[in-house]
């Protein structure tokens, strides 16, 4: 099934672009590419936008497969411009996982720096205050109208809190964690195996109010990503756990998605939007792809085989369709969406952050970083 000739080009054309990236944007935290394909500055615009640990912690798993230490110096960099954002403390949302995790958490595991560690340990400690006791679920955003607002994404920062408990042996962390995954499973979760973006909850009761359609195309649609952050995010959550009930979620995500793009591998940014516009999410399709290698890891083998083809189908349709390896531009992975609204194809960095895992564990390289 798998091309390994293909997979080691692959490797070796991200290698070639990222290395020069990687010294160019030293000193930035880059997001998305502008018209003439080189990378902004979320550091100097918005130190606390959420995606600003992707570009340390695709430095990290560039470090990890090549051993190069120019990967290294920019991604040490790159946690260390991160501390501006936490000095924004009205600024800082539920995303603390994807910022410090993949940053701070990644150069401790990696290195054993322990001003990473207090780095991420205090990312850890802000994201469990998010917990709301009597709703039973982690705030997303800040704002006076969204107290009551839980977001799919979040499954994807719970790690950082199974990872403080895992380092300081004390339950809090964990607890916390397994109580806003077992809420989004009972009510993100629908019928079917797609999954709401939001649910918003009366913060006093718990109960749902409501599930506003967030950056899919509307309420009740499923916006792609979305489905993509609940199959890794409920993997992670199991292999965090052990609980079953999470990697029986994870196969439902699973096979929803599958079902829903496996007529070209090309996700759209909403699987149940209009015909016209066509919005692809190459993100999606490639943070999907990663949580189902994990997934397919996590089963008896004769299990894995339908989520290992997906995966591969996925990573393979979208590099060759949408992979820009000119050494002109900073980001390799096009055509991905922020979201519906928006009805435009842009770069981001995580795309590349999630190509670079893919492909890493296609190459049996430890591009895990959750
Ligand atoms: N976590 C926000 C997004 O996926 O766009």
């Amino acid at each position: 099934m798998m091309d390994e000739k293909w997979i080691d080009e692959i490797w070796r054309k991200i290698d070639k672009k990222l290395i020069r990236v990687a010294v160019e944007r030293r000193g930035t935290l880059p997001y998305s590419t502008d018209e003439k394909g080189v990378y902004d500055d979320k550091y100097k615009t918005y130190v606390n936008f959420w995606t600003n640990g992707f570009w340390p912690g695709l430095m990290w798993l560039m470090y990890q497969g090549t051993n190069n230490e120019e990967y290294k110096i920019t991604a040490e960099n790159g946690e260390k411009l991160l501390d501006g954002a936490l000095k924004n403390y009205d600024l800082l949302d539920h995303d603390m996982g994807f910022m410090w995790h993949l940053s701070s958490g990644a150069n401790y595991r990696i290195t054993g720096n322990q001003q990473s560690y207090v780095r991420n340990m205090y990312a850890a400690n802000i994201l469990s205050g998010r917990y709301n006791l009597k709703g039973g679920y982690i705030r997303a955003w800040n704002g006076s109208d969204n107290k009551g607002y839980a977001i799919i994404d979040c499954m994807m920062n719970l790690p950082l809190l199974y990872w403080a408990s895992a380092e300081t042996g004390d339950d809090r962390y964990k607890n916390i964690a397994i109580s806003h995954a077992d809420k989004t499973l009972k009510h993100h979760m629908r019928e079917d195996g797609s999954v709401h973006h939001i649910v918003n909850y009366n913060p006093e009761t718990g109960e749902v109010i409501d599930t506003p359609g967030g950056q899919g195309y509307q309420s009740g649609s499923s916006w792609s990503r979305g489905q993509a952050w609940a199959i890794y995010g409920f993997t992670l959550s199991y292999i965090h756990t052990k609980e079953e009930r999470y990697l029986n979620a994870a196969k439902r995500v699973a096979n929803y998605f599958i079902a829903a793009c496996c007529d070209d591998y090309l996700p759209k940014s909403d699987f149940r939007s209009p015909a016209e516009p066509v919005l692809y999410d190459s993100s999606a399709g490639l943070i999907a792809a990663c949580g189902l290698l994990e997934l397919a890891r996590m089963l008896p083998e004769n299990e894995r085989g339908m989520y290992e083809r997906a995966a591969w189908n996925l990573i393979k349709t979208i590099t060759d369709t949408f992979a820009d390896w000119s050494e002109d531009t900073d980001a390799i992975i096009t055509h991905c969406s922020q979201y519906y609204s928006a009805n435009k194809h842009i770069t981001m960095v995580y795309a590349d952050f999630f190509l670079a895992e893919a492909i890493g564990k296609l190459k049996g390289i430890n591009t895990f970083l959750w």
